[in-house]
């Protein structure tokens, strides 16, 4: 049931704190400050490389992943949209690691991929949140999301439980192959043990988000920018919007903006931009700026800090709680969400079943 929510897509917004809370209690040992798999004696160590294929939603999961696989583990990770994998000859050679992302674990693309992937030998791990799916079954490795039964067809919790989970398996590939000490062990447990209640603090701006989600549903026009773990949430807010509240949105790398969208800028196209403060913060609002010289009309999210130094001269900001960069791209998960979630309600859409939508793609 929705309980006292008004659709679904808002009652799963508000779970992620305890989804992703649960998913992480399967992944990570909090008494002895450890990671660990499902199967815990699961051997990693020969893997070389990984290829991550999904589609939608959890491709964006996969783009962020990407991040970590190659900044804890130190390997080479290849990424495409399920689509497209099979159809430009990928290579896959031996002690590759094929990684498929799936709320359902039916997603025909997705599925082909896995197949293909087997029929090439490489190991296979499914983050999955459907346990009985045929992904989970087909799998060497099965990484359950725990996010319980997603009904909304835009999915939001299980995206963050995905990311939980592939923070969790990046830092445990790093262990098997030597490339984290104890002491980063612990501090990556830390970290993504601060997630649920920094869920929880990012929910709380909800209100706020909602009182400025009028300007977003008079436009015709959106775009999201970010740079870094935050690209693919830029993309990730762009598909949110365009699914639900039928706007055009796009999402963009910050600094690809002068390449070309920069064009398309004017006072009648608000700029959402993702950018928490960090070593990547300057370089996204010297983008900013660029965009503002262009009467470009911008919606800051980011955090206290961040606000201070740059929110001046935006149309509107969100503040988000301070948080470690690990965790970033799941508390900044929120505001994309709930901003897409009330401009479509402002809209009138129909938020939980959007049209031409369907929850599970079974055709290619
Ligand atoms: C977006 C959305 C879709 C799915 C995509 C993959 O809100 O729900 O883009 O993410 O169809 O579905 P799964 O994860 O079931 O393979």
């Amino acid at each position: 049931s929705k309980g006292n929510h008004r659709h679904y897509m808002l009652k799963e917004i508000y779970e992620q704190p305890i989804v992703v809370a649960q998913t992480l209690r399967a992944y990570l040992q909090r008494m002895e400050e450890q990671v660990t798999l499902p199967i815990p004696d699961f051997d990693l160590s020969a893997i070389k490389r990984v290829t991550i294929v999904a589609c939608g939603t959890s491709y964006y999961a996969g783009m962020v992943a990407k991040y970590w696989f190659e900044q804890f583990a130190r390997v080479p990770v290849d990424i495409d949209v399920a689509s497209e994998f099979r159809y430009r000859a990928p290579v896959m050679e031996e002690g590759g690691l094929m990684i498929v992302i799936s709320q359902s674990g039916e997603t025909a693309d997705t599925l082909a991929a896995l197949r293909h992937a087997r029929s090439e030998g490489q190991t296979i791990a499914a983050v999955v949140n459907v346990p009985t799916s045929t992904m989970a079954r087909e799998a060497d490795l099965l990484l359950p999301t725990h996010a319980g039964p997603e009904i909304g067809v835009a999915s939001t919790k299980a995206f963050s439980c995905q990311l939980a989970v592939l923070a969790a398996l990046a830092a445990n590939l790093a262990k098997a192959k030597g490339k984290l000490d104890e002491a980063e062990e612990r501090r990556i447990v830390r970290h993504l043990a601060e997630a649920p209640a920094s869920l929880n603090a990012a929910l709380a701006y909800d209100e706020s988000i909602q009182a400025m989600a009028g300007v977003i549903a008079a436009a015709r026009d959106v775009l999201y920018l970010g740079r870094g773990t935050d690209y693919p949430l830029a993309l990730e807010g762009a598909l949110k919007l365009k699914e639900i509240s039928y706007i055009h949105a796009e999402g963009y790398a910050a600094g690809e903006m002068k390449h070309g969208p920069i064009a398309l800028i004017d006072d009648a196209v608000p700029v959402i931009v993702i950018a928490p403060s960090g070593p990547l913060f300057d370089k996204t609002v010297s983008n900013m700026q660029e965009v503002q010289a262009r009467d470009g009309k911008v919606v800051l999210i980011s955090d206290y800090d961040g606000i201070q130094a740059a929110g001046d001269g935006c149309i509107a900001t969100i503040t988000m709680p301070k948080v470690h960069p690990l965790i970033a791209p799941l508390v900044y998960a929120v505001p994309v969400q709930l901003l897409a979630y009330h401009v479509a309600v402002a809209k009138g859409t129909d938020v939980d079943q959007p049209r031409n939508l369907a929850k599970s793609v079974t055709v290619e």
